[in-house]
């Protein structure tokens, strides 16, 4: 019921926890001597012994206890509250850094959902089990131990019969713990699956509402919302009936007690006082067990997200490098790199590549040969290659991975771009960057002009920049990009899907790029590649074909076979779009 995992790592609330319990301590004491006075005033009342004074006295004990009590109420509260401050503090951070550890490659380990309810919602429930669950753990050991010690004074065969029955609790609690286990893991396994599908189909919408896919998705998504519906529906049952089990041994067990308390008075073993007092007490043994199991669940739930959080800080971490890199320009170099996702299909096969410094090497080849792979493995992305990945000499695994990112630029067919303004984009890449920087990064892709008869460096962008055209979205990335001024950049597919007029402008700005920077061009459409200082023709995860356009043309192999077939498509596209054109003006 404890986890010392758990509570070692969060050391630093305990002292929260143990001031917690203090207080409720306290407070208990102020209510048991409350009690013993109005006992006492009732045996004086029978025994017509009481005077003014007595009587003052026991409202006097009265009002001191209920301050007492409000007060020490207070404190628990507090002392509490800032446990659980402690517990979420520490178990975010933990996360966080643990993420941050992770690095780039962490998706390769954990869904981002995952980690998202695991952070927000299983942080939560912890924080009930460290704020609340534990103090009242030790509490509702303590409390019945203290009445018992107390209590016993007057009656040890009633306190003795309250003392054994109080055991019943966690018995019953230990007994309902068992199913609820495997019940609240499958709970957290559906959660986490709905939670998956929701993102992603959230993520995907208008995808999914171009093929009419949307219909069949809500269908699925229906069907798993309502098996978490049941399942949840499992969990609430069976945490009721637990609630049941328990009241009944509760107020079963004071009942108990309280009969021997009666049955002692009748013997004429304890006074009248004596046995007011046992009964007004005796439930307190169970009270705060009781409370304990209403907390149970929830701290079960707790238990469960923290398996879960202890799997993710617990996952390996990938070997962080140490190395810096030089200043000025790089060189990259693939030396017989594999690479696989998954077990038994291998995406790379033994990929050797070279990148001088300040050259411009492209890559080509059938989607999914592998040409991402290799991008992802160069930002480590992609972790546990096999073979030599190297900048400059230095493996890239050796390398702090803050320097890789600051040395590589990579600008993909689909780059990010957040709500915001232009210049709030734009400074994510420089945080200090002057304003005639960036405007100067605009004008190089063309986009200067148009912004001036918006809002200039203030134009809102909304989410994902879906208030800018492609062509127009993606010269704003590559704007971006070039304010990091790195010396290394990767284009994959940056001129992919996007306004003809836009991809002339991006291939400009790169092929100027490339007078300074060593550059890794990845594209499916030939005619761009044109003018590389080395084509790198991959098929399969092999490279089948590497050299300049000439060479590989000379070859007639298959980049020469890809390269015609290319120009006569695009030949006859645009032939009939000048056909078009003629029919077009003749009907006017
Ligand atoms: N995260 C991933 N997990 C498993 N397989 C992947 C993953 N990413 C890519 N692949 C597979 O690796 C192969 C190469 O993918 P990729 O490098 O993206 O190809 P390209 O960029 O050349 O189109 C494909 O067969 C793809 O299915
Ligand atoms: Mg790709």
């Amino acid at each position: 019921m404890i986890k010392t995992r758990l509570v070692r790592l969060l050391s630093h609330t305990k002292k929260y926890i143990v001031q917690t319990i203090i207080w409720q301590w306290i407070a208990l004491l102020g209510q048991i001597a409350s009690i013993f006075a109005i006992g006492r005033l009732v045996d004086g009342i029978l025994a017509q012994t009481v005077t003014k004074n007595n009587v003052i006295m026991t409202f006097g004990i009265l009002v001191t206890a209920i301050v007492i009590r409000f007060v020490c109420d207070e404190m628990a509260t507090r002392a509490s509250f800032a446990a659980s401050v402690d517990v979420k503090r520490i178990l975010r951070e933990k996360i966080y850094e643990k993420l941050l550890r992770l690095g780039a490659s962490y998706r390769e380990k954990t869904a981002t959902s995952e980690v998202v309810q695991m952070s927000a919602e299983g942080v939560e429930q912890l924080e009930i089990y460290f704020g609340k669950y534990l103090p009242q753990l030790f509490y509702s050991l303590l409390a019945p131990i203290t009445l018992f010690v107390i209590l016993s004074r007057i009656s040890l065969k009633a306190s003795l019969v309250l003392l054994v029955c109080v055991p019943l609790i966690p018995i019953s609690i230990v007994a309902v713990q068992k199913i609820a286990k495997r019940l609240l893991s499958k709970y957290w396994g559906l959660y986490t699956t709905l939670g998956d599908s929701f993102l992603e189909n959230l993520q995907g919408m208008t995808t999914l509402k171009i093929y009419q896919a949307d219909e069949q998705k809500a269908v699925e998504m229906d069907e798993e919302a309502q098996n978490f519906r049941k399942i949840t529906m499992k969990v609430l049952t069976m945490q009721l009936n637990s609630t049941s089990v328990m009241d009944i041994v509760a107020y079963g067990g004071a009942a108990v007690g309280m009969i021997a308390a009666i049955t002692e008075f009748i013997n004429g073993n304890i006074t009248f006082g004596g046995t007011v007092v046992i009964l007004l007490l005796a439930s307190e043994f169970f009270i705060p067990l009781r409370l304990l199991g209403s907390f149970f669940h929830i701290a079960m739930n707790g238990m469960a997200a923290s398996d879960k959080i202890f799997k993710l800080l617990d996952l390996e971490e990938p070997k962080q490098g140490s190395k810096t890199l030089p200043e000025g320009s790089l060189s990259v170099e693939l030396k017989d790199v594999h690479f696989s996702y998954e077990k038994d299909r291998e995406i790379l096969k033994g990929i050797s590549m070279e990148f001088p410094k300040g050259s411009f090497i492209s890559l080509v080849g059938e989607s999914g040969c592998g040409k991402s792979t290799i991008s992802a493995i160069l930002t480590g992305r992609n972790k546990g290659y096999e073979g030599k990945v190297q900048i400059e000499g230095h493996e890239i695994t050796d390398i702090k991975e803050e320097e890789l990112m600051s040395h590589i630029t990579t600008i993909r067919h689909n780059s990010y771009l957040f709500k915001g303004t232009v210049e709030d984009n734009l400074k994510m890449a420089k945080p200090d960057a002057s304003n005639e920087e960036m405007e100067e990064v605009l004008r190089q892709v063309n986009l200067l002009a148009f912004l001036q008869t918006q809002n200039g460096l203030e134009t809102k962008i909304s989410e994902r920049g879906e208030n800018f055209s492609g062509g127009q979205r993606q010269r704003l990335c590559l704007a971006r990009a070039l304010l990091a001024d790195t010396p290394i950049y990767i284009f994959d597919e940056a001129t992919s899907n996007i306004d003809m007029e836009s991809e002339e402008m991006i291939m400009d700005v790169i092929r100027e790029l490339s007078k300074t920077k060593t550059i890794l061009f990845i594209s499916h459409r030939l005619a761009n590649v044109v003018d590389s200082d080395r084509i790198y023709m991959l098929e399969e995860g092999i490279v089948k074909e590497a050299g300049t356009h000439e060479e590989l043309m000379k070859m007639q192999g298959i980049y020469h076979k890809l390269y015609e077939s290319q120009k006569e498509l695009e030949s006859y596209v645009s032939k009939h779009k000048a056909h078009d054109q003629q029919q077009v003006r003749k009907a006017v």
